[in-house]
């Protein structure tokens, strides 16, 4: 029997109604057959402070512990000011860190998006897919989930209900997980 593929998610919005938490939510849904996501809050994630990198606060532990026993990574992201949201920036940082204790390092990571804007996040994700270099992570390249006016497909109780949206996310973990399979050799 194939082994579970074992995936962390998390958004990088605190935002309770948060669109890209929705996005996460839905991923729960569409997780296919041999994978398993687990969504993980960056809420309580304080400011990167480099003095403590070597002993992080105990929230950055989790994280890292969780990015280390996951097999790969699933990421939601906003976009504001055109790049990154602070927060993931933030909890990226964190998790990289001191220098040689990435816990980024070597793991497959797929990338989807939502912003209430006409551009889907593109910004933000391509500024995203750039860090993936020097965190040495493997991006599933296609399909790429932007959704532009998230607020035409996501309800008021924060379900994803385009189809459409919800056939990209199922395909975007459906890729992950192949090429999660065949990078370990699998
Ligand atoms: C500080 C700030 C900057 C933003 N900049 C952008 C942007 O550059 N591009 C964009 O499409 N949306 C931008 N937005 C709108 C966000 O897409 C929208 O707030 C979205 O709902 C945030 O994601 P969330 O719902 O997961 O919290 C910005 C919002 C904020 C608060």
């Amino acid at each position: 029997m194939d082994k579970i593929i074992n995936i962390l998610g998390f958004a990088g919005s605190l935002r309770k109604g948060s669109y890209n938490k929705a996005l996460l939510r839905a991923a729960l849904e569409l997780v296919p057959k041999g994978a398993k996501l687990e969504a993980f809050d960056l809420e309580g994630i304080p400011p990167f402070n480099q003095d403590l990198e070597n002993d992080p606060p105990q929230k950055v532990k989790e994280f890292k512990a969780k990015i280390r026993a996951a097999d790969a990574i699933l990421i939601a992201t906003p976009e504001a000011n055109y790049t990154l949201p602070g927060v993931l920036t933030n909890a990226m940082n964190w998790a990289s860190r001191p220098y040689g204790d990435n816990a980024f390092d070597g793991k497959p990571v797929a990338v989807m998006g939502a912003t209430v804007g006409m551009l889907g996040t593109a910004r933000a994700q391509y500024h995203l897919r750039q860090s993936f270099v020097f965190l040495n992570m493997v991006p599933v390249n296609q399909p790429e989930v932007m959704v532009p006016f998230a607020q035409e497909k996501i309800d008021k109780d924060g379900k994803v209900t385009d189809q459409k949206t919800r056939g990209k996310i199922g395909e975007l973990l459906e890729t992950l997980a192949t090429w999660t399979k065949r990078l370990k050799g699998a």
